[in-house]
């Protein structure tokens, strides 16, 4: 018996099922202005090593530039039946001028024009994602400029741990997208061989010329090997690879996001633009798009593992469980753009609480390392001895429900005899951080330097863009 929700569906006949699990085209539509910029270099190409016409190749060529015009402004219609992109684009491009469309695909497959069909497109989805990603550092820099000198608790275990300034914590999250936009730049560099004219899967027996089609297409160099440039998706799982630490990131800030806009930390306001209401509680605003980043990396990392899943069992060179590549990579990059998006509004958004956050920042005993280091630099003891003294220190400030600072000097001489009152000039918060000089430290001095570097160098890479 069948089932009345959704059998009907395929209770049809094989010739539906069929059509229902094999077409591509409801996603690798996708793929259009990338199908027909490969196909506008083959021709050229082909006439070039006088395998097809000038005639024809103007003709086809002619012809490609409508489909894609039609396609832009939606006349186009995708049917299901041609199964995907290339055969929708070719069958169009037969209607359009006849039986000379043919011949566009001479010394291609199918198999090589979708590898180059979705190289392509990563391409350009890396190099949208990394201006993204700029945009999002640049926030940053900006924000961390701003709020070099603000004190805030810096945590281990999410226990106050010693105090950092809100400038340094934003800095963190730029140095991660740095390296976030290293991988997808060696992913690029790697992709960037062009797979076109490897044909079905052996190469072909016409005089074609694979380096002019990379040239065309902008890529670096044919790849090598007929079988591997067919069978092989490193490109993709390269790009979701770096997608999926990126949303790693993204979503340890959202989740930062979440925890400094509760009542209890209070550390930073999230205005209404990028927060929602409850529909019971009248007091509530939730960060929903600090939560939602936070949320969308599983589908991200999800999509990494799914292929690399399709891809482990396959024989050499291509096999149809290949087409499964897309669906997940489209919706791995398109969210992490989306969430990049919404990250860069948060920041720019983010309003925060600098005297909570100071006053957060002195306590749970923050300075008892300053106050360790000040016995070891002026009393010249061992670190593990003023360790030990610090504690001692803590724990009796601790029982009095005071802080360290408010100990009397007597009392800190009762632990420590050698104790003077220039002690208390460690105990600061502001103290504290300005002390933090080490390379790559706390300081607002440091962070100050390294956001001006920062700025600096997106600057520049925003002008070299803009002298291209
Ligand atoms: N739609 C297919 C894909 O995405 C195109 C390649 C089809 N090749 C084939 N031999 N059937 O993988």
């Amino acid at each position: 018996m069948s089932n009345k929700m959704w059998g009907g569906r395929f209770a049809t006949s094989p010739d539906a099922i069929m059509t229902e699990i094999n077409a591509s085209i409801g996603f690798d539509h996708r793929l259009a202005a990338q199908d027909i910029r490969g196909s506008l270099a083959h021709v050229a190409m082909l006439a070039e090593a006088g395998v097809v016409t000038r005639e024809t190749a103007d003709a086809i060529s002619r012809g490609l530039n409508q489909v894609q015009a039609e396609i832009e402004s939606g006349v186009f219609t995708f049917s299901r039946a041609l199964e995907d992109i290339h055969m929708n684009v070719e069958s169009r491009l037969a209607e359009i001028i006849g039986p000379e469309a043919g011949r566009l695909h001479t010394a291609r497959s199918r198999n090589d024009q979708v590898a180059v069909d979705f190289r392509l497109w990563v391409r350009d989805t890396i190099d949208h994602l990394d201006a993204q990603l700029r945009g999002l550092q640049s926030a940053l820099v900006d924000r961390a400029l701003e709020h070099a000198g603000d004190t805030m608790p810096g945590f281990t275990h999410l226990q106050s741990a010693q105090p950092v300034t809100f400038g340094h914590h934003l800095l963190a999250y730029v140095e991660m997208l740095a390296r976030d936009r290293g991988r997808f730049a060696d992913a690029r560099r790697r992709l960037n061989e062009c797979p076109l004219g490897a044909a079905a899967l052996a190469g072909t027996s016409f005089p074609i010329d694979r380096e002019q089609t990379a040239r065309a297409l902008g890529f670096d160099r044919p790849t090598a090997n007929s079988l591997d440039s067919v069978s092989d998706r490193d490109f993709v799982l390269e790009a979701m690879s770096a997608a999926a630490v990126c949303a790693t990131h993204l979503s340890r800030f959202g989740e930062e996001i979440v925890l400094w806009a509760t009542p209890q930390f209070g550390f930073v306001n999230l205005s209404d633009a990028f927060t929602t209401g409850s529909s019971i509680m009248p007091q509530k605003r939730n960060p929903d798009a600090a939560e939602l980043v936070r949320g969308k990396s599983g589908r991200v990392i999800g999509a990494l593992t799914g292929l690399l899943v399709v891809m482990k069992g396959l024989p050499l060179a291509y096999s149809k469980d290949m087409q499964e590549d897309k669906e997940g990579a489209f919706d791995a990059l398109h969210t992490l753009s989306l969430c990049v998006e919404a990250m860069t509004g948060m920041v720019k958004d983010l309003k925060p609480d600098t005297k909570r956050m100071k006053a957060a920042a002195g306590a749970g005993y923050s300075t008892a390392t300053d106050l360790a280091d000040w016995l070891v630099r002026t009393l010249n003891l061992p670190f593990r001895q003023a360790h030990h003294i610090t504690g001692s220190l803590v724990r009796m400030a601790s029982e009095r429900k005071t802080g360290l600072e408010k100990l009397s000097l007597s009392d800190m001489r009762a632990v420590e005899p050698k104790i003077d009152e220039t002690v208390f000039a460690v105990l600061g918060v502001e103290k504290s951080v300005k002390s933090r000089k080490s390379y790559g430290g706390t300081a607002p001095s440091n962070v100050r330097a390294q956001a001006r570097r920062w700025r600096a160098r997106l600057d520049k890479e925003l002008k070299a863009l803009g002298s291209h």
